[in-house]
């Protein structure tokens, strides 16, 4: 039987790593078979395209290579990370996917969706998440809770002005997708936060 498949959504510094770290260790304890990955990235060619986009140094980028970057880099996500996982039966757990590129390329950038949603025809189409969850943080809050202290690649470098535009994305992708994205309360502890996703998931019987 195929595995489902979870993603995780949200800007800047909100806590998805931690969450993330989280959620494995809860699985983990549970005894679930599960792949946690990454995009962009999560296989070598994945991961050097991960280096192209997010690197400093490219400022010259234009956004529409940005977004095709990510979708070919999403093409061989799925077939040699997600879909082999899901055919073993796995749950497979990604660090951001193709609401990334809905937010952030679609929406703040200004490409649109429907530009998007061509480019990413396999992801949209066969292998959307059975679940979502958007980490609900807007960029200010995150940026304070990181301290102010900024990684400095070229999507952070952006401004908070772009993350802000990020942050409505994300609220009009809830509306948009309402049966598959899940927006997480993270006002509080990381404990609240790591039960309200596991709830979440629970809820949905998509973990035990
Ligand atoms: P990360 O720092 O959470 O690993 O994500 C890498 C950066 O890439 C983050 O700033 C969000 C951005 N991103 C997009 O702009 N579009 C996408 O499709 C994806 C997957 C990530």
């Amino acid at each position: 039987m195929r595995g489902k498949f979870i993603t995780l959504e949200g800007c800047e510094g909100v806590g998805k790593s931690r969450q993330i770290r989280e959620l494995a260790a809860y699985l983990t304890q549970k005894g679930v078979d599960f792949l946690l990955t990454r995009e962009p990235g999560g296989n070598p060619i994945s991961e050097q395209i991960r280096e192209v986009i997010l690197s400093g140094k490219n400022t010259a980028m234009c956004d529409e290579c940005e977004a095709l970057l990510y979708a070919a880099s999403r093409e061989q996500f799925l077939r040699e990370t997600v879909i082999p996982a899901l055919n073993e039966g796995k749950l497979v757990i990604s660090d951001r996917f193709v609401h990334s590129s809905f937010a952030y390329q679609g929406y703040a950038r200004g490409l649109g969706l429907d530009f998007i949603e061509a480019i990413n025809r396999t992801a949209v189409t066969e292998y959307m998440p059975d679940c979502t969850l958007f980490f609900n943080l807007s960029p200010t809050e995150a940026f304070k809770r990181k301290g102010g202290v900024d990684k400095g690649d070229r999507v952070e470098l952006a401004g908070m002005e772009f993350h802000e535009k990020v942050y409505a994305g994300y609220l009009a992708l809830l509306d948009r997708f309402p049966h598959q994205m899940v927006s997480i309360d993270c006002s509080g502890s990381v404990q609240n936060t790591a039960n309200n996703v596991v709830s979440a998931l629970k809820q949905r019987n998509l973990i035990p």
